[in-house]
């Protein structure tokens, strides 16, 4: 059977990604909703791309939730300067056919969680957790529909990459995430730690451009836009593929490694808002809240991501 997940993202070519090797495994993933917040651009585009993606994969009838505006006490920030104008620059931007569902994405979650059994639904959050952090505010009684969450998100090797000490995703809304790290549910962080090891080279994006059917063609073209931008900053031979992570990590644990540990996200200090103090050597008594991963095969992801892609071929 199919494991129940709710997608949570704000689509940026790396959730987009995730959206796609979601769709393309159901045999081990059944998509209840897809939830939009503002994030990496607006939440009128991340909404408008996440439709987009489900086009592309043929898979319209979807549904695609609105979230959240604005995070949860903090100013908003975007980031346009690594996705693009419309978050998803690499492929060229149209307006769907699936539709946009006419209830609040937290809305969704509420009552999907509280209608589930216990411990049925998967999270999978990609974006600020500003969605995610309000339900849970709202009615921490959908907790008990939860059956884990795999999030992307923190740092704690690799430092920050939107400020010296911070990940884009909590500093967006270090409030919501602060809830959901400590929420009690079973949560797997994958964090800049891990995702700047998943590189798309310029040989594994001609490999998924190879394959040659549409989703396979965006992926590419998104993949090609984010390389230049982050090739540069890090200086490595590829950009990071970070929200896809989340999804590899429920279809192949294996490929990465854990360990169960305390993170706590700072939510005061404007020197280091947004920080996630990982404890990782155990030196506190702080409650293990993650299992914090800290190694992946990349080679085995991108097979694994190639493999999925290719799938979209045969239904052409
Ligand atoms: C995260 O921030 C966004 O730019 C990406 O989509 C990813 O979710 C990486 O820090
Ligand atoms: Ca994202």
């Amino acid at each position: 059977m199919p494991r129940k997940v709710i997608i949570d993202c704000d689509p940026g070519q790396d959730d987009a990604v995730a959206l796609f090797l979601a769709m393309a495994s159901p045999d081990e993933l059944e998509i209840l909703g897809i939830t939009a917040v503002a994030g990496n651009v607006p939440l009128e585009l991340t909404q408008r791309n996440a439709r987009m993606m489900c086009d592309i994969a043929g898979r319209k009838s979807l549904p695609v939730f609105a979230g959240c505006e604005r995070p949860m006490r903090r100013e908003p920030i975007t980031a346009e300067y690594i996705h693009g104008n419309t978050g998803i620059d690499g492929v060229d931007a149209f307006e769907p056919d699936t539709p946009l569902q006419g209830r609040h994405a937290v809305d969704f979650i509420v009552e999907t969680l509280l209608a589930a059994e216990k411990g049925t639904v998967t999270l999978i959050p990609t974006g600020p957790m500003t969605n995610l952090g309000t339900a849970i505010e709202r009615e921490p009684g959908i907790l008990d529909g939860v059956e884990q969450i795999v999030s992307m998100g923190g740092a704690m090797r690799e430092g920050g990459n939107r400020s010296p000490s911070a990940e884009f995703n909590v500093l967006a809304d270090p409030h919501a995430a602060d809830i959901v790290f400590n929420c009690g549910r079973p949560i797997t962080a994958m964090g800049l730690d891990v995702t700047h090891r998943v590189l798309s080279t310029r040989e594994r994006v001609a490999r998924i451009r190879e394959l040659g059917n549409e989703v396979a063609d965006a992926t590419a073209g998104m993949l090609g836009f984010f390389h230049r931008h982050d090739t540069k900053k890090y200086g490595s031979e590829g950009a990071p593929l970070h929200d896809p992570c989340t999804v590899a990590r429920l279809l192949r644990p294996d490929l990465f490694g854990t360990k169960a540990c305390n993170l706590s996200v700072e939510t005061q200090s404007e020197l280091t808002l947004g920080h996630t103090a990982v404890d990782f050597w155990h030196v506190t008594d702080r409650p293990h809240n993650v299992h914090w991963a800290y190694e992946v095969d990349a080679d085995g992801f991108y097979e694994l991501l190639v493999e999925r892609l290719a799938r979209f071929g045969e239904r052409e």
